[in-house]
């Protein structure tokens, strides 16, 4: 089925992420919990916009913009969004003008969390603190205004065309793991809107399935998840003619024991990760994403879940800039 990575890689792409981006021995947690085999895929160690997972998605979306003629990008999120901020720098790169709307108030505070995004050269619009929905009825509201101003927009986020970025970083650490001593078996990732996720479980099925995959939930229970990876791993199959067997065949694992309070809601668990992975390996995680998937990966690593002698691998999605607007969230650490 590697084969199939053809009808992939024929999809247009603006190059933005240099591959592969490191797999690092966690050499501190492997002396701490007395076993080797530990790794994390450095995602957030990329060189624009300080990294993350997003930037593999946005190849794919600024490759279809450019193939539309589209002069302007326009993408929609919270105050401290990733995909907001990597967008905004992944534009300016490509030489494309970005609107971002923000649903989120127009407060200092807020302004202040999409600094970068403006930094970058977007236009940032607040329109409140709106649902999905609504978010998405005002993207569209803005693009017809674009185009009614002779501009030719494009909408970031169609989650199919995302995920196939993922479908590239499966293979991607798979090749990486192949060259180590034991190759590794499990990986970790944030369970949330699903295209990561839903990529990384195609790319796979394509391999024939090498790794246990992981998700640790970080914004919805386990049907709603499962659901929505179910229609993004779907909807790759149709775009890209692959079969590569259904869901339920793939080697999958839901954790939904660090969901707490639900997004972006701290845990202890979370907190204590964060600070366990700053003081062990002088990594930075930050609250949304990353510190519950890490809290996750400690927790299944440490009560031999994941057994002995099985290489397990968390992977580092970035999001880190959030971090430094995240310091009252913090109650162990002033
Ligand atoms: C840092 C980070 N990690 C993980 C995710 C989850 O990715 P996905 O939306 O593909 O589920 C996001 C989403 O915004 C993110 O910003």
């Amino acid at each position: 089925m590697t084969s199939g990575l053809q009808s992939i890689l024929r999809e247009p792409r603006y190059d933005l992420v240099k591959a592969p981006t490191p797999l690092q021995r966690l050499s501190g947690f492997e002396r701490k919990l007395g076993r080797p085999g530990l790794y994390m895929k450095r995602d957030d160690l990329m060189e624009i916009g300080l990294g993350g997972n997003k930037l593999r998605s946005l190849e794919f979306w600024l490759g279809a913009a450019l193939r539309e003629h589209a002069d302007i990008v326009l993408v929609a999120g919270g105050a401290t969004s990733n995909l907001c901020r990597l967008t905004a720098a992944a534009a300016s790169m490509a030489g494309l003008d970005c609107v971002i709307i923000h649903n989120a108030e127009d407060s200092p505070a807020n302004r202040e969390r999409s600094f970068l995004n403006r930094l970058f050269g977007a236009e940032t619009r607040f329109i409140g603190p709106v649902g999905e929905e609504e978010r998405a009825a005002a993207m569209k509201a803005a693009a017809a205004e674009l185009m009614g101003q002779g501009r030719t927009p494009y909408i970031v986020g169609d989650a199919v065309l995302g995920a196939l970025g993922y479908i590239l970083a499966a293979f991607e650490l798979h090749e990486q793991s192949q060259r180590e001593s034991a190759p590794l078996r499990h990986v970790f990732l944030a369970g949330s809107m699903g295209p990561t996720e839903a990529g990384f479980i195609f790319g796979n099925a394509m391999l024939g399935h090498p790794f246990q995959v992981h998700l640790v939930s970080v914004e919805y229970g386990q049907a709603e998840l499962e659901e929505r990876i179910r229609r993004i791993y779907e909807g790759i199959g149709k775009r890209t003619g692959l079969a590569v067997g259904g869901l339920g065949e793939a080697p999958l694992h839901y954790h939904m024991a660090h969901l707490g309070g639900g997004w972006g809601v701290p845990t202890l668990e979370s907190e204590a990760a964060i600070v366990a992975f700053a003081r062990t390996e002088g990594i930075l995680i930050e609250h949304v994403y990353t510190a519950k998937t890490c809290a996750g990966f400690l927790d299944l690593v440490a009560n031999g879940t994941i057994p002995q002698g099985e290489p397990a691998c968390i992977i580092h999605t970035g999001g880190t800039a959030s971090l430094f607007s995240q310091r009252e969230q913090f109650r162990t650490v002033s």
